[in-house]
């Protein structure tokens, strides 16, 4: 594959020049001008039907972007990342999450070697795990069933599991509770430690590397409440298991490597809710759920291989992304969920784009000079609207927004979900059509106001409107639809690295801090005065110091 920059593609040129002559066509007119529009900039795959109408894309807006993904190699991108090839570069590794939820009886290559066995190996490995737990087969040290399941791990290890976990509550297995602890605050351990019992809690120790600082140190503090409360060392192998790439570190831990869970380093931290790190979604939801949310993803799998980018979701809202941020410089993007139990939806995309692809050095090692990744953010509607949507909509920055949404709740209680749904389709509209300051002077005259009185207040009352959204909608939220829209976004972020010809699938940025924290922590636990830093580092470590002593 050629790493070229997307701004010297003939297609990036064309697109500057159409951005140009389209930038100032209302969304209003765009729908007015073409009545097929809504037909034309719709899409159906299996589980998901995604509205992307109202976006301020023409035909040949999207003709351009497709070219653009030509130009980019997006089909062959694809064709790479499933194939095995080390696109991971600067961690020398191939990106295979795809493979977990991989249900096709095909090989799959990572280094000359079929990957599958071994994933089908672990999956047994869990499913064989949960029954046992659910069964009651599983037992703690005083033969009791578990009741309480603690999930250690943090970003990747944490969020996903979290994530699904909440979005897929009614699937909930009864008399098991989850708790997910990943802060490395001790209020957080602390509070989670209150509530549960330890001759009836399994502890996941959740960690792709197990040396990520939060993790032991959460891990090793249930470890010692466990000690110090009836559990003992030869009783720690019955509530405590690991998800893990490293076997040593498991070992070293204490932990028996029978209860390891192993996933590989071709699966990255936050993408690996489909391998073992997924355990505690198991054993919330059940094993055959579990299964069904990777039913899901690999449909969407199936459906960025083998459709036309012209017909494939991710591709085609990648590419609108692309359109806002690098040409009307958007730099933010919101996910507003219409569904409370995707209330961590747009927290878990957090990371899932910001960490790969907030990246500003290319594939080739140059400093980009465009924009990459966008600020990801939201909150389930409704609560949303409350909140920060006026800034949405008359405020001076331009904010896409995607709107996801359930036709079936799974809590039919009168007609909240008619309500819930009627406040997205009216955002989504007014968010395109604004209100006409002609439209704001009827409302206002009708409500009796004096002339003098209206003059002063229409400007306040005037929408501008032609603000983009996109609408995804399906049935209900179930395991599949969950791993098939959660896919969705994974291949969308994908999709757009390419593009900005970034690797994707690293994060050293996350480095720095964590060296820096470690080199700062011994300085915290001795008296005399810190003076190795810059003067505002010193001052506030010595601050600090002096607070804890006074
Ligand atoms: O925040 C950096 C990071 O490496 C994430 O990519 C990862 O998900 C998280 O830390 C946790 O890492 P681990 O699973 O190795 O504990």
């Amino acid at each position: 594959m050629t790493y070229i920059s997307p701004i010297e593609t003939k297609s990036w040129k064309k697109l500057q020049e159409h951005y140009k002559n389209t930038k100032d066509i209302h969304l209003k007119t765009l729908f007015e001008d073409d009545k097929g529009r809504f037909d034309k900039f719709t899409l159906n795959t299996e589980s998901l039907y995604i509205d992307f109408s109202k976006n301020k894309i023409t035909e040949e807006t999207l003709s351009l972007l497709l070219d653009l993904a030509v130009e980019m190699e997006i089909p062959e991108a694809i064709e790479s990342m499933f194939k095995g090839d080390k696109i991971n570069q600067t961690e020398g590794r191939a990106v295979l999450h795809t493979a977990l939820r991989d249900f096709s009886d095909n090989p799959v290559i990572d280094s000359g070697q079929d990957v599958m066995p071994l994933v089908k190996k672990v999956k047994k490995q869990m499913e064989s795990f949960s029954l046992k737990i659910h069964s009651g087969d599983w037992k703690g040290y005083s033969n009791k069933k578990i009741k309480s399941i603690v999930n250690i791990g943090i970003g990747g290890s944490d969020l996903g599991p979290v994530m699904v976990t909440e979005a897929l509550k009614p699937y909930k297995v009864k008399g098991i509770d989850s708790y997910f602890v990943s802060n490395v605050d001790a209020t957080h351990i602390a509070e989670v430690l209150q509530k549960i019992d330890p001759e009836t809690t399994l502890f996941l120790i959740a960690s792709k590397t197990f040396t990520t600082q939060e993790t032991m140190t959460n891990a090793h503090t249930a470890r010692r409440w466990f000690l110090e409360n009836g559990g003992s060392e030869e009783t720690i192998k019955k509530h405590f298991v690991a998800l893990s790439t490293n076997k040593s570190g498991v070992e070293k831990f204490g932990i028996d490597p029978a209860n390891m869970f192993e996933f590989w380093d071709w699966v990255g931290g936050r993408y690996s809710l489909w391998s073992a790190i997924g355990l505690s979604i198991a054993l919330n939801i059940g094993y055959d759920n579990f299964e069904e949310l990777l039913r899901g993803a690999h449909e969407m799998d199936i459906h960025l291989k083998e459709a036309p980018i012209s017909e494939n979701a991710p591709v085609i809202l990648a590419l609108i992304g692309v359109w806002y941020n690098n040409f009307y410089g958007a730099e933010t993007e919101a996910i507003l969920p219409y569904d409370q139990y995707l209330h961590r939806f747009a927290a878990y995309f957090q990371q899932g784009n910001m960490e790969s692809n907030g990246k500003s050095v290319d594939r080739n090692g140059n400093s980009v000079n465009y924009q990459t990744g966008p600020i990801v953010w939201g909150e389930p509607g409704t609560n949303g609207q409350h909140a920060f949507y006026q800034l949405i909509h008359q405020g001076t920055k331009m904010i896409p927004c995607d709107f996801i949404a359930p036709a079936i709740s799974h809590n039919p209680i009168g007609d909240h979900h008619q309500k819930l749904l009627a406040n997205f389709f009216a955002q989504t509209e007014a968010l395109m059509n604004g209100k006409t300051e002609k439209e704001a002077r009827q409302e206002l005259e009708q409500k009796g106001l004096s002339s003098d009185e209206i003059e002063k207040l229409l400007p306040f009352k005037v929408f501008t409107g032609d603000n983009p959204t996109n609408s995804i909608l399906m049935k209900q939220i179930t395991p599949k639809s969950l791993g098939s829209l959660i896919a969705l976004y994974e291949h969308k972020i994908f999709v757009q690295g390419i593009i900005w010809n970034i690797f994707s699938f690293d994060q050293w940025g996350v480095e720095l801090g964590k060296q820096l924290a470690g080199l700062i922590l011994p300085e915290l636990e001795h008296d005399n005065p810190v003076i190795g830093h810059d003067a505002s580092t010193n001052g506030l470590i010595n601050e600090f110091k002096r607070m804890r002593k006074g």
